[in-house]
């Protein structure tokens, strides 16, 4: 059993170049720390190393003034990141042999102390594994988006893992749904919606360098149930879709206009909205849609039309 846990110190715990060796050698003992399914074990220890040393890539900003200390921690984070990346790479020729990867699954899906078919915390915050997400998918980053975003439309920021989860579990996203996400970003909510559940799912998204590192990313792990839009949510089609995904993409007169298109679609055919932060105020209001649960800008309220 790993001994991490107790050696972690948090940030501002570590104040001298004692307790930074102390602390560096409880981890270098722990030989169970490079072992793949030590993965939240060691992002601990990434967090730690990082909390108490400081920054590693730029020598100055460095808390450790002893330069011996100070390697041997730089040794054990490349370690330990190579470690993680060979675990990521191993999830990514899964994902490729196999369209409902099953490591990558286990992992989402086991995490301790929460029950993602519950309800999730609260908030923004992120976990271990948003971590792993990103590890696996390696979405790259456009250095600039190239479009100037208008007052109303709202700029990219990516839904934690913990409230994905929850999404495809109260909604039973099956192989017959259509998940389409109104401003999907760099795209990792359609990609996991694609990976976890047998959907089709869709990724609208105004800012073209974002969809073009999305479909880079679907490509690479050869997924072949999502595709991605680089398009004005007010111009989709919104026609097939089953499930409709809005983080709080836009406001004022965009996100009215969406939402009366996705009134329309509603009078051909049942539809869910889902919806995350202070959007889900205005979808709230919308007399033809009802939600299950008391809306909540801080989870994920899934909305029926009716
Ligand atoms: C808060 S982020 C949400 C990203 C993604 N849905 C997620 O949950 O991780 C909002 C995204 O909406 C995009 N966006 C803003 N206005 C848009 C519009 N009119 N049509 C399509 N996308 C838009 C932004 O570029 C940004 O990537």
């Amino acid at each position: 059993m790993s001994t991490t846990t107790n050696a972690v110190l948090r940030k501002g715990e570590i104040e001298s170049n004692y307790d930074l060796h102390a602390f560096l050698c409880g981890l270098e003992a722990d030989s169970s720390l490079c072992q793949p399914e030590q993965l939240r074990e060691r992002l601990i220890a990434l967090d730690g190393l990082d909390a108490g040393f400081g920054g590693f890539d730029s020598e100055d900003s460095t808390r450790c003034t002893n330069s011996r200390i100070h390697k041997r921690a730089k040794a054990l984070r490349t370690q330990l990141e190579a470690a993680n990346a060979e675990l990521y790479q191993s999830m990514r020729f899964d994902i490729v042999r196999d369209d409902r990867p099953r490591v990558l699954l286990h992992w989402l899906q086991n995490s301790p102390g929460q029950n993602d078919l519950q309800i999730p915390l609260r908030g923004l915050g992120f976990d271990y594994r948003d971590e792993l997400l990103s590890g696996v998918l390696q979405l790259r980053e456009p250095t600039e988006p190239n479009l100037q975003l208008s007052p109303e439309m709202v700029f990219y920021q990516p839904t934690p893992v913990r409230h994905i989860l929850y999404l495809i579990a109260a909604t039973a996203l099956a192989a017959d749904d259509v998940f389409v996400d109104l401003g999907s970003g760099l795209g990792h909510v359609p990609l996991l919606v694609s990976m976890v559940t047998g959907a089709q799912s869709l990724g609208i998204e105004v800012q073209a360098a974002y969809v073009a590192s999305a479909r880079e990313c679907a490509q690479s792990l050869d997924l072949s149930r999502v595709r991605f839009i680089p398009q004005d949510a007010r111009k989709a089609d919104l026609s097939r879709g089953t499930v409709f995904y809005l983080y709080s993409p836009f406001n004022g007169s965009i996100l009215t206009d969406v939402l009366s298109a996705l009134r329309m679609e509603s009078t051909r055919r049942s539809i869910k909205i889902c919806s995350l932060g202070p959007c889900t105020r205005t979808v709230a209001n919308e007399t033809w849609l009802k939600a299950r649960a008391l809306p909540d800008i801080g989870r994920i309220t899934v909305f029926y039309s009716q």
